[in-house]
């Protein structure tokens, strides 16, 4: 895509015109913005970034594995893991309000981020004086995307937003005058995974707003397996890159089924899958019958813990498209 290469050496030009001899902080998420955002800046000044992936332990089966493998082994960027999930779980115990898990989330990942950052910046080589974001166009203009009106906020976003003036950090954002598919675009000129740049949008509060209520270990544990299993059919159906987002949600609800000869009681699990453009309009997706029915056989077949399969028909708006 010649346009993506010519966006791809200004964008370099002008983080080194930006950074200078500087060090650049980068916290991964995950999610296709922040390794774009990395492995341009990396293009742009090598060495001098530093990136710091918080595992909060609320990431999706495998997730935090291929971020590291991908950093490390495959572009040799020099990565910082930081494994907080006894923190993030610890934290979250008996927290079932959605608003509160969210800041909980967040305040814990500011607190750990910055921990980080003072142990990088301590580490001989000086302070890290950029922090570089994975921004969005859309993310520019998210108080208009993200509150129903001057005053109400529907949820509150997760990111570092106080961090950089906390710290005395200077915004790095070569990503803000793009939309989501031109990232992807990006992401596929600088030799990212297709599976990878092609991935669905992935909350910053991760699995902890897909299970209402508390969390725990276990429920994450049996949230995980079904997500992956909905996944895994979604991807054999060919249905992935139509779909915007999918995913599974853990109910704390319990309900009576029967197995073999005996009665279960366990937790209904809802799935969910819609169509977007960008996040802010959303139409659930209009599966077959069969692959729901192929899902919900096999999450109840292969999950402990799951013995009942709904399905989530509301457009958003009037519904978000996380539950919480
Ligand atoms: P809602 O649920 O508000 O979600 O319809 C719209 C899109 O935003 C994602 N989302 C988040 N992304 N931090 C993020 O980085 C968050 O706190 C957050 N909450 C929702 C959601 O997955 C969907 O793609």
């Amino acid at each position: 895509d010649w346009t993506m290469a010519a966006f791809r050496g200004e964008a370099i030009k002008s983080i080194r015109a930006q950074v200078g001899e500087g060090r650049v902080l980068c916290g991964l998420s995950g999610g296709v913005d922040s390794a774009v955002a990395a492995v341009l800046i990396h293009e742009a000044i090598g060495e001098n970034l530093t990136c710091v992936f918080v595992d909060h332990g609320l990431m999706r089966l495998g997730e935090a594995e291929q971020v590291v493998t991908l950093f490390r082994d495959h572009y040799n960027i020099p990565l910082v893991h930081v494994d907080a999930s006894d923190l993030f779980v610890g934290a979250l115990e008996g927290v079932s309000d959605p608003e509160t898990k969210r800041k909980t989330i967040g305040k814990l990942f500011i607190d750990v981020f910055e921990a980080e950052a003072k142990k990088i910046a301590a580490d001989g080589r000086g302070a890290p004086q950029f922090l570089a974001q994975g921004t969005l166009y859309p993310d520019v203009i998210e108080s208009v995307s993200f509150t129903g009106g001057p005053s109400v906020t529907i949820k509150s976003h997760h990111n570092v937003g106080g961090l950089p003036a906390r710290m005395n950090m200077k915004l790095v954002e070569p990503l803000r005058e793009l939309f989501k598919d031109e990232v992807r675009a990006l992401g596929r000129e600088l030799g990212l995974p297709p599976a990878f740049v092609g991935r669905h949008p992935f909350p910053g509060p991760g699995l902890a707003i897909r299970i209402p209520g508390a969390i725990s270990r276990e429920k994450l544990d049996i949230l995980r397996k079904a997500d992956a299993i909905y996944l895994e059919e979604i991807a054999k159906a060919g249905l992935y890159d139509t779909i915007w987002q999918a995913f599974a949600v853990l109910l704390p609800v319990r309900t009576v089924g029967v197995m073999g000869d005996g009665r279960t009681y366990d937790h209904v699990c809802a799935l969910r899958a819609v169509t977007s453009v960008d996040g802010m309009t959303a139409d659930f997706f209009p599966f077959d019958m069969n692959v729901l029915g192929r899902c919900a056989t096999r999450i109840i077949n292969e999950v402990k813990g799951i013995n009942r399969v709904v399905y989530d028909v509301t457009s958003k708006p009037p519904g978000t498209i996380e539950w919480e």
